[in-house]
C-alpha cells in the first residue's frame, strides 16, 4: 500500500520574495524510515538547486529562514479518494519531530546532504556512508561479495573495490549470477561536461569502469550530458558541446577499448538515434511531476527542462537505446558504476523499469573524492583551489597539495611525534587510498603516520610524487587522442560483441 504525505512550507528567499514549496510524497512502509530524513533533504535540495546559499552554511541558513512548515494532510491514497484520513502508527509523532521550531533552531541534527547537486557532510571525516546506505535503501558491498566477484572474473579486485571506495550496490548479485550463467549485460556510466578540464575526482569512476570492462569483457556506453550542463549551468549549447568533446578526450585517455566502448553526447545522439528519444519519451510518460519533485526536490520555479532531464539520464539503462549495439534486444540489463550522488536518477529508473518491460539497472556506488580542504565536501571543478585538474603541471600539483591539502597531523613536530596524525581526516592519506596501488606500502604509511613517525610534509611528498606520475601519464596519453579518435569512439556502430 502506498501512503501519501503532503506538506507546504513557506520559505523566504529574501525580504522581497517568498516561495511556497509544496511536496507530495508517496512512500510505502519499507521506505517509511527513510522518509523522515528525506523530507528535510528535499528542502535543502530545493534551496541548493536555486543557488541561494553556499553549501557549507546551508543547514543553518535553511532552518533559520523557514517561517512555517505545515503538515496539511496525511492520508493513505485509498482513503484519500474518499476524503478520509489515516496514518501509519507513530507517524504523527515522527512528523512532529521533523518540525522546525519557531526560533529557527534545528529540531533534528542536520544530516549529510547528498544529491546530484550538493554533497556536504557534517563531520570532518566526511559523509557517513553506512547511514547513507540505510537512507537510500541500497546494500553494502561485503568482503564476501568482493571475493565472489574475484572468483567469477578470475581477477584480483581493483584497489578501489578492495578498499571500500566502491562501497555499496544494487542488484550486483543479479549481475554476477548472469555472468556465471553466461548471460550478457553491459556497463553504463557518464559525465556531465561542465568544464574543459576534468579533475582527479572525475577520474575515479572511469578508472574503475575500465577495470570492470576488462574483468567482465562487456560493452560499455558512456553518456556525456551536454544538455544537462546546458540546463544547469550558464553555458551555451556550443560551449557545452565543446566541453563534451574535451572531456571525451580525458575519458579516452583512461585507456578504454574502442572495440568495446561507445561514447555519446546527448545533443547529437538524440538526433542520430530515434530509438534513444523514444525511450526517453517512454520513461518520461511514466514519471509524474510529483514523483520527480519527491526524488529530486525540484521546485515550482525550476525550468521544465530540468524536470524532464532525469528521463534522459535514465534512457541509457535500457539496451534498446543502442540498436547499433544490441539490435532490438530488451532483455540485456546494465550495471552502472557511479558516485552515490547519482543514485536518485537510477532509483527512479528502477521504479519504472518493470512496468516498461526492462530489467532494473544494477549499480555500484563510490564514495566521493574529497576536496583538498577536507572530506566535508567533494572535489569540485567550480572551486579551483579544491581541485587538482588533469591539466595541472607537476609544479601546480605540488603547490596545491602543500598549500591546501587538509592535514590530520599535529601543529608542531614535537606534538606530531608524540601524538601522531589522524589518517581519517588527512586528505593526503585519503588521496593515497584512491591512487596508491601497493597495499602493503599503504598500510605502512598509515601505521607510520598514525604513530607520528611520518610527518605531514613527508606524507605530502609521497602523495605529490604519486599524483605527478598519474597526471603525467594521462597527459601523455591524452596528447595522442585526436579529434579523429574522439569521432571514432562517438560514432554509433556495432561493437565487437554479437547480439
Ligand atoms: N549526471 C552526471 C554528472 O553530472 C552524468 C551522468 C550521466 C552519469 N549518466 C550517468 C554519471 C551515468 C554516472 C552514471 O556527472
Amino acid at each position: 500500500m502506498l501512503y501519501m504525505y503532503c506538506s507546504e512550507r513557506v520559505y523566504e528567499e529574501n525580504v522581497h520574495t517568498t516561495h511556497h514549496i509544496q511536496y507530495i510524497t508517496f512512500f510505502d512502509k519499507s521506505s517509511y524510515c527513510d522518509y523522515q530524513q528525506c523530507a528535510s533533504l528535499k528542502l535543502k535540495c530545493y534551496i541548493s538547486s536555486h543557488g541561494i546559499s553556499r553549501v557549507g552554511r546551508l543547514g543553518k541558513y535553511t532552518l533559520q529562514n523557514i517561517k512555517s512548515k505545515e503538515i496539511i494532510n496525511m492520508t493513505n491514497t485509498e482513503t484519500a479518494q474518499n476524503g478520509g484520513a489515516s496514518a501509519l502508527p507513530g507517524m504523527e509523532e515522527q512528523l512532529e519531530n521533523m518540525r522546525v521550531s519557531g526560533d529557527g533552531a534545528p529540531s533534528e541534527e542536520d544530516e549529510d546532504i547528498v544529491n546530484p547537486w550538493t554533497v556536504c557532510g557534517k563531520s570532518d571525516a566526511g559523509i557517513d556512508y553506512d547511514k547513507l546506505i540505510k537512507r537510500f535503501g541500497c546494500e553494502k558491498i561485503t568482503p564476501e561479495l568482493v571475493e565472489r566477484l574475484e572468483r567469477i572474473t578470475g581477477k584480483p579486485a581493483h584497489p578501489l573495490l578492495k578498499r571500500g571506495i566502491f562501497f555499496s550496490h544494487r542488484d550486483l548479485k543479479f549481475i554476477l549470477d548472469r555472468k556465471e550463467a553466461g548471460k550478457p549485460f553491459y556497463l553504463y556510466t557518464g559525465r556531465g561536461p561542465s568544464s574543459h578540464a576534468m579533475h582527479l575526482g572525475h577520474l575515479v569512476p572511469f578508472m574503475f569502469t575500465k577495470w570492470l570492462q576488462e574483468a567482465f569483457d562487456v560493452p560499455l556506453v558512456i553518456q556525456l550530458t551536454d544538455d544537462e550542463k546546458f540546463l544547469w549551468k550558464n553555458l551555451t549549447v556550443e560551449e557545452a558541446q565543446k566541453c563534451a568533446v574535451e572531456n571525451a578526450k580525458d575519458i579516452i585517455a583512461c585507456g578504454f577499448d574502442k572495440e568495446k566502448t561507445f561514447i555519446f553526447a546527448d545533443f547529437s545522439y538524440i538526433g542520430q538515434c530515434p530509438a534513444f528519444y523514444q525511450n526517453i519519451a517512454l520513461i518520461s510518460r511514466s514519471i509524474t511531476f510529483n514523483q520527480a519533485k519527491g526524488c529530486f526536490g525540484f521546485g515550482d520555479s525550476d525550468c521544465i527542462g530540468k524536470i524532464h532531464f532525469p528521463s534522459i539520464e535514465a534512457a541509457p539503462c535500457f539496451a534498446t537505446s543502442f540498436p547499433h549495439i544490441f539490435k532490438k534486444r530488451k532483455d540485456i540489463p546494465c550495471l552502472i558504476p557511479c558516485a552515490i550522488d547519482q543514485d536518485p536518477y537510477f532509483r527512479m529508473t528502477r521504479d519504472v523499469s518493470p512496468k516498461l518491460g526492462f530489467h532494473k539497472p544494477a549499480l555500484m556506488h563510490s564514495s566521493f573524492f574529497p576536496a583538498l580542504q577536507g572530506a566535508k565536501t567533494k572535489m569540485s571543478a567550480s572551486d579551483e583551489n579544491s581541485a587538482i585538474f588533469l591539466t595541472d603541471t607537476a609544479n601546480q600539483i605540488k603547490k596545491k597539495i602543500n598549500k591546501y591539502a587538509f592535514s590530520g597531523g599535529q601543529t608542531t613536530v614535537e606534538e606530531h611525534r608524540a601524538l601522531g596524525g589522524n589518517c581519517d581526516v588527512d586528505i593526503s592519506y585519503q588521496y593515497l587510498r584512491f591512487f596508491y596501488e601497493d597495499d602493503e606500502k599503504l598500510a605502512q604509511i598509515k601505521e607510520d603516520y598514525t604513530s607520528g613517525k611520518l610527518l605531514t610534509g613527508e606524507l605530502k611528498a609521497i602523495l605529490i610524487a604519486e599524483l605527478q606520475k598519474l597526471v603525467a601519464e594521462i597527459q601523455l596519453r591524452r596528447a595522442t587522442v585526436t579529434d579523429g579518435v574522439v569521432e571514432e569512439f562517438m560514432t554509433p556502430r556495432a561493437l565487437k560483441y554479437n547480439f
